[in-house]
Order: C-alpha cells, then sequence, then structure tokens
C-alpha cells in the first residue's frame, strides 16, 4: 500500500466485523494488538496511514473497509494504586474489559462506586471517550486521571478531570476528534472511589428493581446485581443478538421545546438539565413513532428498547444508516426534534 517500514506485530488485510458487537462486514487494511505501550511509541511519529483505535467494538458501526491501521488496544492491568482519608484509587488498562473491571473493584476489596455502571459493554480505554453513563451515574463522576499516548510523539500525557471536558456522552476525545484520527491513544484509566460511599439508587427501573428486592438501604454489589437484572431484561445481548447499545443520544432540547412537547405529550419522559434544557426520552419518541421491533432490510429497532438497534442477521453499513435515517426522519417530521446517533461511524 506504501512504502513504509511497519513492525513485526502489524497484520496485513484483518477481519474487523467479527470485533464489533453489531457485527457488520468491514476489514482492516492494517491490523495491530496493542498490550504495551511500547508498542504505541513505536508506532508514533508521522505516517501516511490514518489510525483508529479499537476497543471491545461495543460502540462501533462500521460502513465498509478501513484502509488504515486499527489499534486493538489490549492492554491489561489493574491495581489499587493508592488511597487517602477520602477515597481510594484504582487504574485499569486500556485493554481491560469494563465490567470485570467494575467486578474485580468490588469483590477484591469491596471499593464501591462503579456499581452502577457494571454490565456495560466495553472497555476501560474507552469509557472516558464518550463518558459512559447508565442508572444515575456517569463515569466522570469517578474520574481521577488517564494516561495517554501522543501519537505524534509517542510520549505519554497525563489528562485529569478538567482536561477531559466531560459532558452528556461527550468528553474532548469526541470534541477534537482524537478517537477517530488516534491522535491521543488512552493507555490507563485512575479512578477515584470515594469512602464516604452513597447507594445512587433513584433512577426509576433500578429503584423498581431494588424495591421488589425488598433493599431498603442496599449495599454495592446488591445495587450491582440489580442493574445487572435490569439490563439483562431491557437490553440484547450481543453474543446472541448484536447491536451497539443505544444508537441515539437522549436529545437536550431548549426549555421552550420541552414545554410546548410535555403539554402535547404529558407522558413523554423528559429530565431537566442543570442548564435549563430538557432531555428527552429517545426511546419514547422512537417507540411512539412506531419504530419499535420494526425492521427495515436486516436490521431492526430492538421489540424491548426502541432505542437500540439490533442487527437481525447478516445486515450491512448501509442498511443500517437506512434505517437510522428513516427513524430520525419519522422522530423529526411527529415531533420537531433532531436525534444525534450515539456510537462511532467507521
Ligand atoms: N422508553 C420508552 N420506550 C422504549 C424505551 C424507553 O418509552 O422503547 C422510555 C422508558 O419507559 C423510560 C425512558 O424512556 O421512561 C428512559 O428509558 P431507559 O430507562 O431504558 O433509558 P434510556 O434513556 O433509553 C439511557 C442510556 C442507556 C442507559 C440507560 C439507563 C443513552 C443514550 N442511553 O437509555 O445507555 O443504560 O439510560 O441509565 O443515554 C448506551 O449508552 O448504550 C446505553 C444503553
Amino acid at each position: 500500500m506504501n512504502g513504509e517500514k511497519l513492525p513485526h506485530f502489524v497484520e496485513r488485510d484483518a477481519d474487523l466485523g467479527g470485533r464489533t458487537t453489531l457485527a457488520l462486514p468491514g476489514r482492516a487494511a492494517f491490523y495491530a494488538e496493542i498490550k504495551s505501550v511500547e508498542q504505541l511509541a513505536q508506532l508514533a511519529g508521522k505516517s501516511a496511514l490514518r489510525r483508529f483505535v479499537l476497543g471491545a467494538g461495543s460502540n462501533l458501526v462500521l460502513t465498509g473497509d478501513f484502509d488504515g491501521l486499527v489499534l486493538h488496544m489490549a492492554i491489561g492491568g489493574r491495581e489499587l494504586i493508592g488511597e487517602d482519608d477520602d477515597a481510594w484509587y484504582v487504574r485499569g488498562g486500556a485493554g481491560e474489559d469494563w465490567h470485570a473491571f467494575v467486578e474485580w473493584t468490588l469483590a477484591k476489596g469491596c471499593w464501591p462506586g462503579l456499581e452502577n455502571l457494571a454490565l456495560i459493554p466495553g472497555t476501560v480505554g474507552a469509557a472516558p471517550i464518550q463518558n459512559i453513563g447508565a442508572y444515575g451515574l456517569e463515569l466522570a463522576d469517578r474520574f481521577q486521571s488517564l494516561e495517554a499516548c501522543d501519537m505524534l510523539t509517542g510520549r505519554t500525557v497525563r489528562l485529569d478531570r478538567d482536561a477531559c471536558r466531560f459532558a452528556y456522552r461527550d468528553s474532548v476525545f469526541k470534541q477534537q476528534g482524537w478517537h477517530l484520527d488516534a491522535r491521543l491513544v488512552i493507555t490507563r484509566v485512575t479512578f477515584r472511589l470515594p469512602k464516604a460511599w452513597q447507594p445512587l439508587a433513584s433512577y426509576a427501573d433500578l429503584a423498581a428493581e431494588l424495591d421488589q428486592r425488598q433493599l431498603g438501604r442496599p449495599n454495592a454489589r446488591q445495587i450491582a446485581d440489580a442493574v445487572i437484572a435490569v439490563r439483562r431484561r431491557k437490553l440484547p445481548d450481543p453474543a446472541s443478538v448484536p447491536n451497539a447499545g443505544s444508537f441515539f443520544h437522549n436529545p437536550l432540547v431548549e426549555a421552550n421545546v420541552g414545554e410546548r412537547l410535555a403539554a402535547a405529550h404529558p407522558d413523554l419522559p423528559s429530565y431537566l438539565q442543570a442548564d435549563g434544557r430538557v432531555k428527552l426520552a429517545a426511546g419514547w419518541l422512537i417507540e411512539r413513532c412506531g419504530w419499535k421491533g420494526r425492521t427495515l432490510g436486516q436490521a431492526g429497532m430492538y421489540e424491548k428498547q426502541a432505542l437500540v438497534l439490533v442487527n437481525r442477521g447478516g445486515a450491512t453499513g448501509a442498511e443500517v444508516l437506512a434505517l437510522a435515517r428513516a427513524v430520525q426522519d419519522a422522530v423529526r417530521e411527529r415531533f420537531g426534534v433532531a436525534l444525534t446517533p450515539e456510537p462511532v461511524f467507521l
């Protein structure tokens, strides 16, 4: 493809589809399994090749083949790196499975704090990029810092919470497009788990599950178990029904738009934000447009959660894009609200 001399650990023409949870077809011209920061440093510097960082492929839509170099993050390691009067500090390698990491914090030393984020597919390194969140907690709430390899210089840089500019499903990585051109590749993430732990149990689905289990003041393990049960009930397991989690963001609309919609649709779930805007439940909007459980080509919106797009078997990137557009058009026409896709498109 070009005259570049690539390290021996770079493979050519690798399957990508099987490495993503939505299982759309696609191949990478070059592919490297990254197990150490040294490997990244070897690949740093000027290169004509486009780069893309792959974790567990659980938030990725392949729209075709990729002619660049895919860096599959497999840097492992998890450790308690310190504690003070207020918190424990735990660190995970970018390639660690997210759920296994959460389970480890609960089992190993019982360092509570990440339990609401149990069973989210993906890796530790990918988690800060979209600021994963569920059941009333966001990664940003427990984040301390991360280390990343600057792919221009090969040097390690450290980003603290402010530098990451976290927002709803957003961070500086998405704002700057670093998740697309692999300018900074996350290698390790450190979490701050406060010792003054309080259960976060007010999210409707979670509260109902804990109620049913008659758990008035649950501990972190019990919250994790309840979260796992709710997720298993509502969200498809990618191993049997390929999907990439929520396919759209819950839209944030101005206060006057939120008021107008609430007046017309009193049962529309909406959540007032600190900045006065209103977050609407995209799953509800999609369901009301008749798309819950509906299929176009081989792609469909899941029957138990309309916000999740699923591959019903052999779907192509083009079919997924066509379905996404049809859903966006329906919601715009009916409610005047624009839906933005949540996963990364390659
Ligand atoms: N709803 C419907 N119909 C549906 C789906 C949802 O009416 O088909 C309603 C529900 O009844 C509820 C509201 O919409 O009143 C919210 O639904 P739910 O609690 O299932 O959460 P969500 O807003 O659809 C978000 C996250 C999920 C996360 C859950 C729980 C986004 C884009 N999605 O979904 O995250 O697990 O909250 O916190 O913010 C992901 O990002 O991939 C993901 C799964």
